[in-house]
């Protein structure tokens, strides 16, 4: 068997055991594989607390990066925790305005109220986004899986008209996602492209390929020939070649972003270059979903995984 078919069977694999709480619930509570997974976590979260984040954040700032928070989490299932989330927001939206550390604050509208009702979401929403606005600060809502998109684009067009610090990201994977970034081009907040982390079925998703690079660099240049606010976050070197070729980061509004973790030298080799380089930044005990799909996305990180669990903590900082 091709060794690229093992892995792309490993990631499917693990895409869909990273929702079985069972396992999720098993690794939480052993007390000797919840460090063991820790240590690999750490790698690409930056610890438990909002601390931990503002600290790798303050450092990253200082280096000449732009950084993105997120306090981990999603699917929220009750209306008491979506309010605890909530408010675990407005804390980090507050501590980063009185200390003067311009982060843009990242979430899933799952995390505070989609799953339990989307009124509560939207409330949830509404607040985060006058605070943010207080600040001066920016709010990024992430896309989760593809029977959530509608839901997700309806509470953003809500919201984006009265807060146009509010922006959203889009899947490239999602064949429907050039008509949902066409009709969003009307509308003022920022918008994220990524080539989409969820397993959707092959009628409604293009998979890894050329065709989904193509549609990639088809969705930045839409944004980049509106003059629209856009983020391109990717990890992938083909894809900034030709951002590279086109000139885009030279443009005020465009900026790369990758993921705490992920190719810190790539990161590092553009800041360098002086174009404009988003560190995506996570927090928090909810790590085990967020290290799956870090693994599931390439599958070379589960070498990175065992090293580090068996060398203790792999802390990225050191590498941007
Ligand atoms: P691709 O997966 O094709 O990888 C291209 C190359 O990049 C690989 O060959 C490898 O060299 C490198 N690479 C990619 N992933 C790596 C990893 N984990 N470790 C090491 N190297 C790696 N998704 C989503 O569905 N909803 C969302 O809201 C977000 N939000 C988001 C924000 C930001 C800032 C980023 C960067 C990404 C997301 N994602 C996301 C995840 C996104 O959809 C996608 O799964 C990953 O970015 C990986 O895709 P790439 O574009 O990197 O390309």
């Amino acid at each position: 068997m091709e060794l690229l078919s093992i892995e792309k069977q490993f990631a499917d694999a693990l895409k869909s055991v990273a929702r079985n709480l069972v396992i999720k619930e098993y690794i939480q509570q052993s007390s000797e594989l919840y460090p063991l997974f820790q240590s690999a976590a750490k790698r690409f979260v930056t610890g438990d607390s909002r601390e931990d984040g503002l600290s790798i954040g303050d450092l990253l700032i200082n280096k000449g990066y732009r950084i993105s928070l997120e306090s981990l989490g999603e699917n929220t299932t009750n209306k008491e925790e979506c309010v605890r989330v909530k408010d675990e927001f407005i804390a980090l939206i507050r501590e980063c305005g009185n200390h003067g550390i311009s982060s843009r604050i990242s979430f899933d509208l799952s995390h505070i109220g989609l799953s339990v009702d989307p009124k509560l979401a939207y409330q949830n929403l509404l607040e985060m986004s006058k605070e943010a606005q207080s600040y001066n600060l920016s709010l990024m809502i992430s896309m989760e899986e593809s029977a959530k998109t509608d839901q997700i684009l309806h509470l953003y067009k809500r919201v984006v008209v009265e807060y146009p610090n509010v922006g959203v990201t889009l899947q490239a994977q999602l064949y429907r996602t050039l008509d949902d970034l066409n009709e969003l081009l009307n509308y003022p907040g920022a918008i994220r492209i990524v080539k989409g982390a969820y397993q959707e079925p092959a009628d409604i998703c293009i998979p890894r390929s050329d065709e989904l690079d193509q549609r990639y660099l088809e969705l930045v240049d839409l944004c980049v020939k509106a003059g629209h606010q856009v983020s391109i976050a990717s990890h992938d070197e083909a894809i900034y070649k030709q951002i590279l070729e086109r000139g885009y980061l030279q443009n005020t509004y465009v900026e790369a972003e990758m993921l705490y973790g992920i190719c810190p030298e790539l990161c590092k080799q553009l800041k360098d270059k002086g174009l404009p380089v988003r560190v995506y930044l996570t927090y928090g005990v909810e790590w085990y979903l967020y290290l799956t799909h870090r693994i599931a996305e390439y599958p070379p990180n589960i070498y990175v995984a065992i090293t580090d669990m068996i060398r203790g903590e792999g802390n990225s900082s050191q590498f941007y």
